[in-house]
């Protein structure tokens, strides 16, 4: 047979409970309390503005004089007895919380250092910062200039005018004609910085000008975009040998190889007479190209003594000065030091690839430190 539910109200009755019983249950809730959560809704139950504590004591005005002070005593000697247990009970109970969190937070030093994820450094950025440290040490400046240019600066000034053939081998990107209905070119090549530099420049100018060129081409080993540096000396009494002294000594630096072989064959451009394409050793071993004194020549740069025209176009006299010229592809010789065979893979922006390829910021090579000195 079901028995019907008994509701029972349980309500503490303050006036049946003895304070001693009061006294009991309280401090059994204290200490009963294992968080400092619980703890608190101990205190607040005993001695919260509606506690049992705080209750009995309103009721103290009830009674006469007499009796009042006897129950006065005995309640606030019952609380100071509870405030006690509470200030115990809370320290002991922050002292545990410290104890777990030490113990659980505990950290092993002993363990190995997790480095935070680092980014690479380009080979091409490498490179340049390289090329930059050599030609720095023989005392050139790096000279910048715009990668939108206008005809007189990638073309005509450096002595190739409109007819010119050299322009067809230049595979020029033309922009749309502007307001002023004039048609500018993406540099073809970083040459255009030697002639601003010229013009707002009096000599002696040593500068290197490396940066972004353009040429409508792409395959295996040309990229629409591509990066060239160009050296430029101007002075009074400049001469071939400059040159060849100083394109000898960038090699050997960058290379890090001591008699590496540079050769000078005649060649022509526009802009520089004489004119020479520079060679350097190597050798094919295995199908591995190696950079050295092994027999072969590998083509690696244009130069040539600035042409008179050159620099009467950039306000020069070419009886008081001379000056030599060079240019070469970065991604080339980036490519040869560090033994990365396809070109395109260079602008894939391929994390992995990078991770292979770049350089940590702290272990770059340097003149001072050489090729592995500088790791950490
Ligand atoms: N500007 C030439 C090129 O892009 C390279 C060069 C620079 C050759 C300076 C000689 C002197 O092919």
């Amino acid at each position: 047979m079901l028995r019907p539910f008994i509701f029972v109200r349980l309500e503490k009755n303050l006036a049946m409970e003895s304070l001693e019983d009061l006294r009991s249950r309280v401090l059994a809730s204290i200490a009963a309390a294992e968080t400092l959560a619980v703890l608190d809704q101990a205190r607040v139950a005993a001695l919260g503005r509606k506690g049992d504590i705080t209750e009995r004591l309103k009721t103290l005005g009830q009674l006469d004089p007499d009796a009042r002070r006897t129950a006065g005593a005995a309640i606030n000697s019952v609380r100071d007895e509870i405030q006690a247990a509470l200030e115990a009970a809370s320290l002991h109970l922050a002292n545990a919380e410290l104890d777990r969190r030490l113990a659980e937070e505990r950290i092993d030093v002993t363990l190995p250092v997790a480095w935070p994820a680092a980014g690479r450094i380009h080979p091409i950025s490498q490179t340049v910062d390289e090329i930059v440290a050599i030609f720095g040490t023989l005392g050139f400046r790096v000279a910048e200039g715009p990668h939108i240019e206008d005809d007189f600066h990638n073309f005509t000034a450096l002595n190739i005018p409109p007819d010119h053939p050299a322009r067809q081998e230049h595979d020029t990107f033309y922009l749309p004609d502007d307001a002023e209905g004039v048609r500018k070119v993406l540099r073809t090549h970083t040459s255009p910085v030697q002639i601003r530099t010229m013009i707002n420049e009096k000599p002696p100018i040593r500068i290197i000008c490396p940066g972004r060129t353009f040429r409508f081409d792409s395959d295996a080993t040309h990229s629409p975009m591509f990066h060239q540096v160009e050296g430029l000396v101007i002075d009074r009494g400049v001469n071939m040998g400059h040159l060849k002294g100083c394109l000898v000594e960038f090699f050997r630096a960058f290379f890090d190889v001591d008699d590496l072989p540079v050769r000078f064959r005649p060649s022509y451009f526009p802009f520089t007479e004489p004119s020479a394409e520079v060679d350097i050793g190597c050798a094919r071993v295995n199908g591995e190209l190696k950079i050295g004194n092994y027999g072969s020549w590998l083509e690696i740069l244009g130069c040539g003594m600035v042409h008179p025209k050159v620099l009467a176009n950039c306000g020069l006299d070419p009886a008081e000065y001379q000056g030599f010229a060079f240019g070469m592809g970065i991604e080339r010789i980036a490519m040869l030091k560090y033994g990365i065979p396809d070109l395109r893979t260079m602008y894939e922006s391929d994390v992995r690839w990078l991770e292979h390829y770049g350089f940590a910021a702290l272990d770059r090579p340097n003149l001072v430190t050489g090729l592995t000195g500088g790791a950490v």
